[in-house]
């Protein structure tokens, strides 16, 4: 399947207002001239127009960057060093600009076929609101906890108990973590726990493995020029996962996946199922059947075997606030319990119960 011009300079101009809404310039400078040399530039066009995916539900920017990105790391290229600030540099839109495409001319080949390569964020951001949900759950049920995450790309929020956070009445977390996540909560009184995990388990249809050799290149490819601090998080994460025993993580689809692995054979423990920004990339009969699905087991659980589910979602209304939610069962309660940004920043902790 081809584009036309007009369907990718749409899907470019929809990413545009995304960067620019998200503090990315660079990207906002590299999207203008490739909006320009879309028409005019056959290489640059081909390219676009023939990369056989949907431009604004596949992030075709993002992919093409992504490629590029890589390239570039891998070859230990001077501009990305010298212009993105997350490698150590300093932004210059105006130099970066011809850098970049010198460079995409020049590896046309390679960039068309890393272009192939989803985008694939995993924002340990959300680590600070997730935790505190689970230390939630490990205060209500006061069981041992199995976490089973949905969508968990590196699995690196699987490892949420290994990061210290700073609550704002205190941190959990090992003291000597190499990732600290401060200041991420602006309000409100989320309690610290020293939760005990007894099994970790995530899916993804592309589950990525932190110690093959390409993921942090792959991992870092995707983080914006400008987004410092995400880039700092990310290197602590994957210093930290290196070290923590190996995540299973399962090549497989949500909906089957839960049905396969949600029941605990052993009794005494809290399951917890947790995602988050996942179920944006559910189609609307996926995310209902999920829900189902999660609902009517919670609803068989008893009393030795509670199950939570933790969603760390959009909100429906704005996609730039995202609700913290979580649902018990055998005790049937659903507490909406924070508000926070999609990286997991800005959380402000304000348990509501809603109703079920
Ligand atoms: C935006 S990323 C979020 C990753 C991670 N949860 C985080 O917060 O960093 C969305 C992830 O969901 C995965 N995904 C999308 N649809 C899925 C499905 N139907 N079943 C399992 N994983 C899915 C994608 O592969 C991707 O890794």
């Amino acid at each position: 399947m081809t584009s036309t011009i007009e369907q990718v300079i749409a899907g470019c101009e929809w990413q545009r207002d995304l960067c620019r809404k998200n503090g990315a310039p660079t990207y906002v400078a590299l999207i203008n001239e490739l909006i320009e040399r879309l028409g005019a530039d056959d290489t640059v066009t081909d390219l676009l127009t023939s990369d056989g995916q949907n431009p604004v539900q596949s992030a075709l920017c993002l992919r093409l960057f992504g490629a590029v990105n890589r390239i570039a790391m891998d070859g230990s290229e001077d501009w990305i060093t010298r212009y993105y600030p997350t490698m150590g540099g300093e932004a210059d839109p105006d130099r970066v600009v011809p850098a970049f495409f010198d460079f995409l001319l020049a590896n046309v080949d390679s960039v068309r076929e890393q272009m192939r390569v989803a985008v694939q964020t995993n924002e340990v951001g959300r680590a600070a609101p997730l935790s505190a949900a689970v230390n939630y759950v490990a205060h209500a049920t006061g069981r041992p906890l199995r976490l089973l995450e949905v969508g968990s790309s590196a699995g690196l929020n699987l490892l949420l108990d290994h990061y210290r956070v700073e609550g704002p009445h205190g941190p959990w977390g090992p003291a000597d973590s190499a990732l600290r996540l401060e200041g991420h909560f602006t309000s409100g009184e989320p309690q610290a726990a020293v939760p005990e995990v007894v099994e970790r388990r995530g899916c993804d249809l592309n589950p990525i493995d932190v110690h093959a050799p390409g993921t942090p290149n792959l991992l870092r490819s995707f983080v914006w020029p400008e987004h410092v601090e995400r880039a700092r998080r990310l290197e602590a994460a994957l210093t930290v996962a290196r070290s923590a025993p190996p995540l299973t993580l399962d090549a497989a689809d949500a909906c089957s996946w839960v049905a396969e692995h949600v029941d605990d054979p052993e009794p005494g423990r809290t399951t917890v199922l947790f995602h988050s920004i996942v179920l944006p990339y559910f189609d609307p009969d996926e995310r209902d059947r999920f829900s189902k699905l999660v609902r009517s087991r919670g609803e068989q659980t008893d009393e030795d075997r509670p199950l939570a589910w933790i969603s760390l979602e959009p909100s429906e209304e704005d996609s730039s606030v995202v609700n913290l939610i979580c649902e018990i069962w055998p005790m049937g309660r659903k507490v909406l319990l924070a508000r926070t940004t999609p990286h997991g920043t800005q959380v402000h902790w304000d348990p509501q119960e809603l109703l079920t």
